[in-house]
């Protein structure tokens, strides 16, 4: 959540910064700011708003070639003008920029206010810049740590200071920041979108370190102001991956990246011959693999969603008892690590606080915990014991398509791993290997219903109210449809198991509540298509996620559309039946004219309790 930029070189810094700031914008859109150190010192231009309504009020006159940027989530006051960072302190002299939390903002600023301090935004980062101010030590780099030693909380900080043009200082503490290492010139940015346009050439700090750019290079050191000599490297990434390119938004394009990706995750990772996958990330031999009596997967939103499909995966094909909870309540219920359980952590970003959080709770009591995530040397990925990464390349849309499904495949390859060397039969290895190469095709058989399912949403859009509905494999398939549904079409959807509608939501059911039927063909059909004539019986509209084989009967005039998908192993269904629902978030969402890539109130990347 918010987005951070700083740059210090040959160059006017404004159009580098906002720029920068253009890509970071999935991170946080309420407010964004500048400021530049130029010959007649600091410079600050902030505005309630995208990046665009920044641009427009920038001054004329804005020169300096060091300057820091931000694109703002609220967290502490509304997103208004003045919350907006970069923050500075009384006399204009310290501009800072900060993603995070300081929890203990509250104390500091009144210890401030005691002192006379008079504070002017409802923000926890103001506290940063009046407290580098007031320090005394000699350098930027000290001002900095004693500011930060007073500080408790997470952040990811970037200061400039009148006193010391030549100079950016960052600092981490659970907030990600990269420097990127150009020619004569020096790039910092807590996401790497910002920076693979300039250089590829990057060292990512780490959680309690520090680093001074100037335009000639870079230096690292602890908060005592050790050197940790950090040394930058090469990375493998290609700019065009963080580019929409035709389409009209990222979420468009990540979704039809998906066959492609799901070819990524998997490649190189089944063993044809024993019917198995090979996960060497895992770091788990064999018999540490058959000692794992349960699973317990956890992760936020959809990642939580796709952790119930990840859990019935397990269920099925390794059966260990498998269950999924969401991070973000875990760690709040002091839980008891078992020795023979092993914990997964599951993010697209490996930055998600909630998550990270759990991560910890698990290692500091002696838990094993392993990652599938998206990220490369991501927070989450870091913390944990081993793990799978997900390979799905850059996700910027706010809702979550490739990555998700990418996950689940993460799933059925790990449930594929343990079931192996437990009691799967290597006839049935084989088969849910054989469904796995057949899924990239599938996917894009899926995606290529997309004018047809564009129809369907716009109905759907006219409806303030839906129902999603599922039952066992099916119900994490409607929770995240309407989770996708919800997120950008601002529509209320509400997923439900179909066994308990009539325990209480059909009194909803009504001819303008439209109700989405996921019903596979399997073990359950005949009874998920009795809670569809229940449902059509009392003129509820349904659009019903199926497969060609299931007869819905006779629903009349109930049935707004029959949406067929290809059907794979059961076990490998879900994944299938997701991929419909995402277009039609996506549709409904563009009929009602919403901004896809950046909906109401949300970020991509959540890292704040
Ligand atoms: C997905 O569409 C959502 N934007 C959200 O629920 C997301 O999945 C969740 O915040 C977890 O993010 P992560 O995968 O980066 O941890």
């Amino acid at each position: 959540m918010c987005g951070i930029v700083g740059y210090i070189g040959g160059q006017q810094a404004a159009p580098v910064l906002l720029e920068g700031l253009t890509r970071l914008e999935h991170r946080g859109y309420d407010s964004a700011g500048l400021a530049v150190l130029g010959s007649s010192g600091l410079k600050i231009a902030k505005k309630a708003g995208r990046v665009r309504d920044l641009s427009e009020v920038l001054p004329k006159r804005f020169g300096g070639k060091a300057g820091i940027g931000h694109t703002r989530w609220a967290t502490h006051g509304p997103a208004n003008d003045v919350n907006a960072h970069p923050h500075t302190d009384a006399t204009g002299t310290v501009a800072v920029v900060h993603n995070g939390i300081i929890d203990n903002a509250g104390t500091l600023r009144q210890q401030l206010t005691d002192d006379g301090v008079e504070l002017v935004s409802d923000t926890d980062t103001e506290v940063l810049a009046h407290l580098i101010a007031r320090s005394k030590a000699d350098s930027l780099e000290g001002r900095v740590a004693d500011a930060l030693a007073v500080v408790e909380g997470t952040y990811g900080i970037a200061v400039l200071h009148a006193d010391f043009p030549d100079r950016i200082v960052v600092a981490r503490n659970g907030s990600p920041l990269i420097i990127g290492v150009g020619e004569k010139e020096m790039h910092v940015a807590s996401d790497l979108g910002a920076l693979v346009r300039y250089t590829t050439t990057v060292a990512h700090l780490d959680d309690g370190e520090m680093a001074t750019l100037t335009a000639g290079g870079f230096t690292t050191y602890r908060q005592d102001l050790t050197t940790t000599n950090r040394a930058a490297t090469i990375i493998d990434v290609d700019p065009a991956a963080y580019d929409a390119g035709e389409h009209d938004s990222f979420m468009h394009k990540e979704m039809l990246e998906q066959p492609a990706a799901a070819e990524r995750v998997l490649r190189g990772r089944l063993d044809e011959r024993f019917g198995t996958a090979h996960l060497g990330g895992l770091n788990m031999d064999a018999r540490e693999t058959r000692a794992i009596r349960r699973v317990k997967i956890l992760g936020c939103g959809s990642a939580y969603y796709v952790g119930q499909m990840g859990a019935s995966l397990l269920e099925e094909l390794a059966r260990i008892p498998a269950d999924a909870e969401p991070a973000s309540e875990f760690r709040y219920r002091d839980p008891i690590i078992e020795p023979d359980t092993l914990y997964v952590a599951v993010s697209q970003s490996g930055e998600t606080i909630d998550t990270l959080l759990a991560v910890q709770e698990i290692r500091r009591k002696g838990g094993r915990v392993i990652g599938l995530v998206n990220v490369v040397g991501s927070a989450i990925a870091r913390e944990c014991d081993g793990g799978i990464y997900l390979h799905a390349g850059p996700e910027v849309a706010v809702a979550s398509t490739k990555a998700l499904t990418n996950m689940f495949l993460g799933f059925a390859l790990l449930a594929l791993q343990l079931g192996r060397v437990r009691d799967l039969s290597i006839a049935d290895g084989k088969r849910l290997i054989a469904g796995l190469n057949r899924l990239p095709d599938q996917i894009a058989a899926i995606l290529e219903q997309e004018d047809e399912l564009a129809v369907t949403a716009a109905r759907l859009a006219e409806a303030e109210s839906l129902f999603f509905i599922g039952r066992v494999r099916g119900f994490p398939v409607a929770r995240e449809g309407a989770q996708k549904f919800k997120e950008i079409s601002y529509r209320h959807a509400e997923a439900y198991q179909t066994s308990e509608l009539k325990h209480g939501p059909l009194a909803l059911i009504a001819k303008d509540v439209p109700t989405v039927a996921i019903v596979p063909s399997d073990e359950l059909t005949d009874r998920n298509l009795g809670a569809l004539h229940e449902i059509a019986a009392r003129r509820g509209p349904l659009v019903v996620v199926t497969h060609a084989d299931v007869d819905l009967g006779d629903l009349s005039d109930g049935l707004l559309a029959r949406i067929d998908v290809p059907r794979n192993e059961r076990e490998l269904d879900p994944i299938l039946l997701t991929l419909p629902l995402q277009l039609l978030a996506y549709h409904a969402a563009l009929v009602l004219g919403h901004d896809i890539d950046k909906p109401r109130n949300l970020a991509k990347s959540v890292t704040v309790e």
